[in-house]
């Protein structure tokens, strides 16, 4: 079982997208080209099957782009909003409740002490791995197995904190099918993946476990050739995405969007 998504919320960067946060020193984002890629993902997501619902951009949350992170969905089942991990985000849960409640009656949400970033939330049929970051801390993890459970869905935590060059779990895992991933070699081991069939990301080519299966293909940035090969000889579909402004701000193709 892999949840299919009809819709999907968007948000596109702000002029000032290069005020967020990021960890990793490629340069700040060049915006023009940043709303160029937003737009080419937004076609995509339309292109696979999902009516696209555009939120105005956000000056006062220069990370808003990234919506993923401001709730989590069971598609036809139900919904939570998250308490993100950075104070600069808290704020982004605001509008994402005001949308949200319109399509689901009930709208719990993670409370403190419990910080919760969504990018941290990986969905594999079933099973649910929620990474343990320096955004999401035990007692959030905790709060989200609990309403998990709640739908008949097992989780598991990965410790992401030691893991160099990720910042949250889907930067580093991407869930192909409900029993296979594509992961970076710093967490292809991990024991809670001990039955999941995983695949590799070449050496170099990191960035490519930040995509995300929408439907029927996989999302992929579009500048990992070998990560290519390897998805299509395993028989997927893929569609490769410019993702260069993204990237310098942390963000994957994952953390674009909030299918449901
Ligand atoms: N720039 C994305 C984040 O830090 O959450």
């Amino acid at each position: 079982m892999f949840s299919r998504f009809s819709q999907a919320i968007v948000r596109a960067p702000a002029r000032n997208f290069a005020d967020g946060l990021t960890t990793v020193d490629l340069g700040p984002p060049d915006v023009d080209l940043a709303l160029a890629q937003h737009a080419a993902y937004c076609a995509a997501l339309a292109r696979h099957g999902c009516t696209v619902i555009a939120l105005p951009a956000d000056g006062a949350h220069p990370d808003s782009t990234f919506v993923e992170d401001t709730a989590l969905i069971l598609p036809g089942q139900g919904a939570i909003i998250t308490r993100p991990g950075a104070d600069s985000r808290a704020g982004e849960v605001l509008a994402m409740r005001e949308v949200l409640s319109a399509c689901f009656p009930e709208l719990p949400a993670i409370t403190s002490p419990g910080t919760l970033d969504a990018g941290d939330v990986c969905e594999a049929g079933h099973t649910v791995f929620i990474g343990i970051s320096r955004r999401t801390n035990h007692e959030g993890a905790r709060q989200l197995a609990e309403w998990l459970s709640r739908y008949g869905v097992e989780s598991r935590l990965v410790d992401i904190r030691h893991t160099p060059g990720i910042l949250h779990l889907k930067s580093g895992v991407v869930a192909l099918d409900a029993d296979r991933l594509l992961c970076i070699e710093a967490l292809a081991n991990h024991e809670a993946f001990a039955d999941m069939r995983v695949l590799r990301v070449p050496a170099g080519e990191e960035y490519a476990a930040n995509g995300v299966r929408v439907n029927d293909v996989i999302f992929v940035a579009d500048d990992v050739p070998g990560t290519h090969a390897l998805l299509r000889a395993a028989g997927y579909t893929l569609e490769p995405l410019a993702m260069s402004e993204f990237a310098k701000m942390d963000g994957g193709l994952s953390c674009l969007s909030l299918r449901f």
